[in-house]
């Protein structure tokens, strides 16, 4: 048994339905208890110190603020080489920069060094829990499912299914590609913490046999996951109407699949339509919103209040490497801006569920992580609150727990980030 002292904070639901008070607990001079790699209980120090077993360990991390682990909705593993690439948009972005970039991943050496950088900056960052792209290769979720299990953590991924449209070097077949993926899923779907997500590219990449393969994977093995990007530019929503001049709109086609479900998640849909949202929400199927994703392509700004007002699950996403930073604390900066500039603020309390308890409801495990709920994961951070000198005097003057939920979600990153524990063990100390 282990007791975490500090200023102990949690999401337990969306504060834009039920409220901020009915949607968070604090306990300013908290205490989190853990044992075996779950939570025991979060409360306030004094009330649970009287109960602890005398042979209890007790780490010090008052002065601090203990939050559960980020949970990142949408991120590209082999991205992290060609993040930050000048000038273009999504189409050409992907032609020019990204797929070249992903070839590499053929090398199984070149996925698994790619991928040990990759895991540690996640836990750099604070996310203990991702959905995560390979590449087309098999070999990349490969690296990448066998370096988070080294490391215990809970991922979800996937091998990117496409076979058109595509250069060849990263291009598969239907018939590789259900293969690989069923390889896949043998060896690694349920091992350790390991999630397995079925993971079409994106429409105009896959033909309608990979998609109906997809469906058929999907619906096979009842607790994979479905990834895959929706609306996310102008030009792409434009390519998969000349593709499928005879579906209602861009989520039709994944439907027509067996692609949209309660285990789906679509990344981006910034330019979703009325109908759109309606059925998304029918189906309970999830939306990674990817803010500094959707500034940097110039793909547009996504309407949360929109999806709010459908009931639709939504989480954040990075998007590395059209997003620019692995940080969720970054990402919410941006998130507030997107939301700034349709017009509505957003709440910090909700940034904090969106990078918590909401990406768990996408990914359909609130029941094991998001929050720090008895019986719980113990993914967790210690967010230091003067980690740099603009943060510590910017907080000397706040006065709120909302006021310092904002602060952090606007000037904080990856120095923000001064403990990571996965399952109740250390997994990054910063410095
Ligand atoms: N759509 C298809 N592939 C990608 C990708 O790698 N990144 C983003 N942002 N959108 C995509
Ligand atoms: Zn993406």
């Amino acid at each position: 048994m282990k007791a975490y002292l500090g200023s102990v904070f949690h999401m337990t639901d969306d504060p834009a339905i039920v409220g901020r008070d009915g949607a968070h607990q604090y306990f300013e001079d908290g205490m989190l208890l853990v044992a075996d790699g779950h939570i025991i209980k979060a409360g306030d120090r004094a009330e649970i110190e009287k109960t602890l077993a005398p042979n209890t360990e007790i780490l010090d991390h008052s002065g601090n603020l203990i939050v559960p682990g980020f949970i990142d909705t949408h991120i590209h593993f082999p991205q992290v080489d060609m993040i930050a690439s000048f000038g273009e948009q999504l189409l050409d972005w992907l032609n020019k920069y990204t797929f070249p970039e992903e070839a590499k991943f053929a090398d199984p050496a070149h996925a698994a060094d790619t991928a040990t950088f990759f895991i540690d900056e996640l836990l750099r960052n604070g996310t203990t829990t991702a959905l995560i792209y390979g590449t087309v290769h098999k070999q990349s979720a490969d690296a990448l499912f066998a370096e988070a299990y080294r490391r215990g953590m809970r991922i979800v991924a996937g091998k990117a299914l496409m076979d058109r449209n595509v250069p060849e070097a990263v291009r598969d077949t239907a018939e590789s590609g259900d293969r690989d993926s069923r390889e896949l899923i043998d060896k690694w779907h349920g091992k350790g913490r390991l999630g397995y997500a079925v993971t079409p590219r994106f429409a105009p990449a896959c033909s309608d046999d990979q998609l109906t393969r997809a469906g058929k994977l999907l619906a096979e093995y009842p607790d994979l996951l479905m990834h895959t990007h929706l609306s996310e530019n102008a030009g792409e929503i434009d390519w998969v109407q000349s593709l499928y001049p005879t579906n209602k709109d861009y989520l039709d086609v994944y439907d027509r699949f067996g692609l949209l479900g309660d285990r789906s998640v679509f990344a981006h849909c910034v330019h979703l339509e009325g109908e759109e949202y309606q059925r998304m929400a029918e189906a309970d199927a999830a939306i990674a919103f990817c803010p500094t994703s959707n500034l940097f392509l110039g793909s547009g700004l996504f309407h949360l209040k929109e999806a709010e007002k459908y009931g639709i699950k939504v989480g954040l996403g990075t998007d590395v490497g059209a997003g620019t930073s692995f940080s969720l604390l970054q990402t919410m900066n941006e998130a507030y801006k997107v939301c700034s500039l349709k017009g509505d603020k957003l709440d910090p309390f909700k940034s904090f569920y969106l990078a918590t308890l909401g990406g768990a409801k996408v990914l359909n495990m609130s029941g094991k992580i998001g929050n720090f709920e008895a019986g719980k994961e113990a993914d967790f951070l210690v967010i230091d609150t003067a980690s740099t000198p603009l943060m510590e005097r910017r907080l000397s003057n706040s006065k709120s727990l909302d006021e310092l939920l904002f602060v952090l979600s606007i000037l904080g990153d990856d120095r923000t980030i001064s403990h990571t524990y996965v399952a109740g063990d250390l997994a990054h100390k910063r410095g």
